[in-house]
């Protein structure tokens, strides 16, 4: 079924026949242009969810994104559908909080990401980088995910965090199932399966790393985390197991998918890929590019606390809000038609 085929109201966003070939951004198009705060009444797949609000364009989304009074975070966590990531989950990470609360706690972890923290990591990075593709050396193919993206980003963030290499590809699992956890390649045990084993694993395993560094501090993240103060406040145990969950879960999943779509982007466009083999100047302009057209997270969500409008709709108090950042970051007029022609990833939108 394509947008055009039914009205656009009676769309359902979140039905798994859009999103099999990735995003389906003709329908968040047009959506954009007649129905840009748009309602989804169910979700066949989950069906005592309920339904949900879309916000599609870029000032939409930074209206909902900047008005916590009206838009919580922590009322009913940050995923569209809850029963994938339980709300008690998000709440006890700081991006599942709201002001002050939010405020307090991200200033206890911002400690560990100071630009001169950030910046000393960098040499350490492109060895990391290095170290990976030269593995590669002779090998005719490879698969761009699992050979590239993972082990450089599993150990990019374990280096942050103070993980030790050879609990990479756990930590991998771990994080893949977690957030993948409605995906059966990545974890074919089933949603259930996640909260019995792998939340589980992840606390035991983080919890011990906690309890090392409160007998002996070290220089990594985790420690960092352990022994944040701010106004004489340190972070309580599960607020420090969540942080690092969060950390390492973003830290896992962000930055590889981006990379590997706009990798896909290059790929499938010769004339692209030859403007940036031939001009590694282009390289910054294309990554760039790949964060705007493959955000990574194609939605965070929102709970109305409220009554209230946006767009010219009713949202009612404890509606679901969705920010669709697959479709907002695509052309708006916050978004000038020659952004999208930065060279290196140029992609019809
Ligand atoms: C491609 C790269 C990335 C993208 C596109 C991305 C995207 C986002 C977005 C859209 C949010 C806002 C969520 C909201 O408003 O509810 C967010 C929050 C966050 N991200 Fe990322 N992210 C990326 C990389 C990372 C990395 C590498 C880390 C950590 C190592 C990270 C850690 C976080 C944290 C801690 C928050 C919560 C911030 C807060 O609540 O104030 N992100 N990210």
């Amino acid at each position: 079924m394509t947008a055009t085929d039914t009205n656009l109201e009676d769309q359902l966003v979140l039905e798994r026949e859009h999103w099999v070939d990735g995003p389906p951004h003709a329908l968040f198009r047009e959506l954009r242009q007649g129905c840009p705060v748009h309602y989804t009444r169910e979700v066949s797949e989950f069906p005592d969810e309920g339904g949900f609000w879309s916000v599609t364009t870029a000032e939409d989304v930074h209206a909902v994104s900047r008005d916590w009074q009206t838009y919580s975070s922590e009322l009913g966590g940050v995923t569209v559908i809850s029963s994938v990531f339980p709300v008690e989950l998000a709440r006890a990470m700081f991006i599942g909080m709201d002001p002050p609360k939010h405020d307090r706690v991200k200033a206890l972890f911002q400690a560990g990401f100071t630009p001169k923290r950030i910046a000393a990591h960098e040499d350490a990075i492109r060895e990391i980088v290095k170290r990976t593709l030269d593995g590669l050396a002779g090998r005719e193919t490879c698969d761009l995910v699992n050979d590239v993206a993972q082990p450089v980003v599993s150990r990019v963030i374990g280096s942050f965090m103070g993980i030790p290499k050879e609990d990479d590809a756990t930590w991998a699992r771990l994080m893949n199932s977690t957030l993948g956890a409605g995906d059966p390649d990545l974890n074919p045990d089933g949603v259930e399966a996640v909260m019995e084993k792998e939340i589980p694993e992840i606390f035991e395993r983080c919890g011990r790393m906690i309890s090392e560094r409160r007998e002996n501090p070290t220089d990594d993240l985790t420690s960092v985390l352990v022994h944040a103060e701010v106004d004489g406040e340190t972070l309580a145990e599960h607020e420090i197991v969540m942080g690092f969950f969060l950390l390492v879960a973003a830290g896992n999943d962000s930055t590889k998918a981006t990379y590997c779509s706009g990798m896909r982007a290059l790929l499938e466009d010769p004339a692209q890929r030859k403007l940036v083999l031939d001009d590694p100047g282009l390289v910054p302009g294309a990554v760039e590019e790949s964060l705007r057209m493959f955000p990574a997270f194609a939605h965070f969500r929102r709970t109305a606390t409220k009554d209230t409008e946006l767009g010219g709709r009713h949202i009612k108090e404890g509606d679901r809000v969705v920010m669709w950042y697959v479709s907002s970051n695509r052309r708006t007029s916050l978004l000038p038609r020659d952004r999208a022609r930065a060279p290196g990833v140029a992609h019809p939108l």
